[in-house]
């Protein structure tokens, strides 16, 4: 099975990461969202990021052209049957999800790999609305998907074991690390993070330390390069909370997932993060 063109459905931030990153080690991508504005506006951000790898000489004039080249964009959901491949990557909503591969199933040809960047639904819940669940898995990537170097490949239920080899192929040649996993709530990465945020919320709850004081601590003591509170501002309170609830409610409620009222306040005062100046630490610029 030979990956040659990547399409890739919804160009936010996962989606126009993912897009460069396949751009950048020689695949064909189509970029599809819901209107040119959308879609211009991820091109426009490839471009910016790959001028700087120029600048900063990471990059050569050639492969920026090369790279860029190698992009199409389109608003044609219909465009997908091209692909060999078809990245989803549209907002943490499980019925979008569903509608798109419902429609994907139907447009693609029955030799393409449908897979989901979801960070927290169960692969196999949004396999299960299309005819052909077998090419369905996840791939999981991490923000900032061109630089982050692991991928989680997450086998559903009924994923055939040739895609799941496939697809750790395809991230190798991404020059990326593909981890293959179980599709269990929050797969490895999300699960094993959820404690590092929990544990920080109700330390800082029972105002055992105070949130700056636990940040310093994680990194100075931990050697982790951000604190649990600034990772969350980074990630963004609303994203890191939701996960938290998806990975608690795949686990029908177990403890040590459950998340924490701190968080839940952090939320309904819209002091979510960075991305509006705010979160539990204020941002000037
Ligand atoms: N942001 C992260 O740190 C991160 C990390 C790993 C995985 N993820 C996962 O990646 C996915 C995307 O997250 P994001 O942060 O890039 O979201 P985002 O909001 O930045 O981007 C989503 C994009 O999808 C588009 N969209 C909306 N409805 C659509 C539709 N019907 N068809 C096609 N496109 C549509 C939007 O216009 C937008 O461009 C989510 O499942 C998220 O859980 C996010």
């Amino acid at each position: 099975m030979t990956i040659k063109t990547v399409g890739v459905v919804g160009t936010g931030t996962m989606g126009s990461g993912i897009a460069q990153t396949c751009a950048q080690n020689g695949f064909s991508v189509l970029l599809y969202d819901i209107n040119d504005t959308i879609v211009q506006k991820a091109l426009n951000g490839i471009t910016k990021r790959l001028q700087i790898l120029v600048g900063k000489g990471k990059i050569t004039e050639k492969e920026f052209k090369e790279s860029m080249d190698r992009i199409e964009t389109c608003t044609e959901l219909s465009e997908m049957k091209r692909c060999d491949l078809v990245i989803e990557a549209v907002p943490e909503k499980l019925n979008l999800k569903k509608e798109v591969f419902r429609k994907l199933d139907e447009i693609c040809s029955e030799e393409t790999i449908l897979v989901t960047n979801t960070s927290s639904f169960s692969v196999t819940d949004i396999a299960s609305v299309t005819n052909m669940p077998r090419r369905v898995a996840g791939l999981h990537f991490f923000n900032p998907a061109p630089l982050m170097p692991l991928v989680e490949v997450v086998k559903g239920i009924r994923t055939s074991k040739k895609i799941v080899n496939t697809l750790n192929q395809f991230v190798l040649s991404l020059r990326k690390e593909p981890v293959t996993c179980e599709d269990t709530p929050g797969f490895i990465v999300n699960r094993i993070a959820r404690p590092f945020y929990n544990e920080a919320l109700k330390i800082a709850g029972e105002r055992l330390a105070t949130m700056e004081q636990i940040d310093r601590i994680m990194k100075k003591a931990g050697n982790f390069k951000m604190g649990p509170f600034e990772l969350q501002d980074l990630i963004g309170i609303d994203v890191n909370f939701s996960t938290t609830e998806s990975v608690y409610q795949g686990f029908f409620g177990e403890g040590r997932f459950r998340p924490h009222y701190l968080q839940q306040r952090m939320l309904q005062s819209g002091k979510i993060g960075r991305k509006v100046g705010e979160g539990y630490f204020r941002y000037e610029n």
